[in-house]
């Protein structure tokens, strides 16, 4: 096992959380993303995010003790430990699941809704996509607190009934309805920020539905994935916007008229104002105004981790799948 050093810890992990979009880009190494190298490369970490509890310190770690209970992002979670840098982890009281859940796909939601595409003002339409999953339920309850008419649209009865008990106020549930029909007949002046994570047709509807200074902020495109998707062939724009592949990974913003849309949801904040925003969430969480779902499909073990991600690309679970260690 590898010793921690300087400002790294040793953590023994509890629960991993299998991400929409890290786990497919990073097993295949995409060709038009960061994890290309992934393709020739022997070793590398998977996983995106994870709980744990910290079992070894390096010499120059203060603010962390064997024994604290931590949730990280971005050393992997995959394992039955990891080292990890301690500036990368975040103090919880119970290395649970629903730490988890906060960690990245809570947090992600945080920042594009709080910040790069807010703030949200009370009264305004905002719009979910996949918003029974792990950030879109996320999203659908920190528009609800900002005062927001949430639309939601997701894909199974099951979903749409979860999300009633949340409060949504418009439930689409696209296997049923059509999206674009729904939006132009029920919200003629518009949605004003869309967080929206499915991409393909669903985008395209959306975009045509935003008000004239609606947001529309680009979580990802789970639907034009290499599950679904090769990737290496020609992508193809719409709207007036360029392949949501090429919008997310090259960062970039698009105004169309009176609209903004971010390809990278993370824009509007810096990196020391991360902290922040997840001590947040954790208060609203612990405080019983926010609800961190985990789907009930139990995993277990590294043999489970890939059944675990072909079950999320199923996308039948609602919340987040975990794998517990
Ligand atoms: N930018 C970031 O940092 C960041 C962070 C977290 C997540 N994300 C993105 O947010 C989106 C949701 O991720 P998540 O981790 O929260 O996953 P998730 O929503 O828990 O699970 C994926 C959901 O996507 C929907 N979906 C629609 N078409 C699909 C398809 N062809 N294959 C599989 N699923 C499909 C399904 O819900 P319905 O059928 O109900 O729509 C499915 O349950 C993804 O695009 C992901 O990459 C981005």
């Amino acid at each position: 096992m590898e010793r921690p050093e300087g400002d790294q810890v040793l953590l023994k992990i509890a629960y991993a959380g299998v991400n929409g979009g890290c786990e497919t880009f990073r097993c295949r190494g995409s060709s038009y993303t960061p994890f290309v190298a992934n393709q020739k490369a022997e070793k590398f970490v998977l996983g995106a995010e994870a709980s744990g509890t910290v079992v070894a310190v390096g010499e120059n770690v203060k603010c962390l003790k064997v024994g604290d209970a931590v949730t990280c992002s971005g050393s992997g979670g995959f394992a039955e430990f990891i080292v990890a840098s301690a500036q990368s982890c975040f103090p919880v009281k119970e290395a649970s699941a629903e730490a988890v859940v906060l960690t990245l796909s809570g947090l992600t939601a945080a920042v594009a809704l709080k910040a790069t595409g807010g703030p949200l003002k009370a009264g305004e339409h905002a719009l979910v996509t996949a918003a029974g999953g792990a950030t879109g339920h996320m999203g659908v309850q920190l528009a609800l607190l900002a005062g927001c008419h949430v639309v939601a649209v997701c894909g199974s009865a099951a979903k749409a009934e979860r999300l009633r008990d949340l409060g949504a106020s418009r439930i689409i549930n696209y296997r049923e309805e059509d999206v674009g029909e729904v939006l132009r007949r029920e919200y003629p002046e518009g949605i004003d920020v869309a967080y929206e994570g499915v991409g393909g047709p669903l985008r395209d509807a959306v975009l045509d539905n935003l008000s004239e200074h609606g947001r529309m902020l680009v979580v990802g495109y789970i639907s034009e994935y290499p599950h679904v998707k090769p990737d290496d062939g020609e992508a193809q724009g719409s709207g007036g916007l360029p392949p949501s592949r090429e919008l997310f990974w090259q960062r970039q913003t698009v105004k169309i008229g009176g609209r903004t849309i971010y390809g990278d949801v993370w824009s509007g904040a810096s990196r020391q104002d991360i902290p922040a925003f997840r001590r947040e969430l954790f208060d609203l969480y612990e405080d019983g105004q926010l609800k961190a779902w985990v789907d009930s499909r139990r995993f277990h073990g590294l043999e489970q981790v890939s059944d675990a991600i072909e079950y999320m690309l199923t996308g039948q679970a609602i919340g987040k799948v975990v794998v517990s260690f």
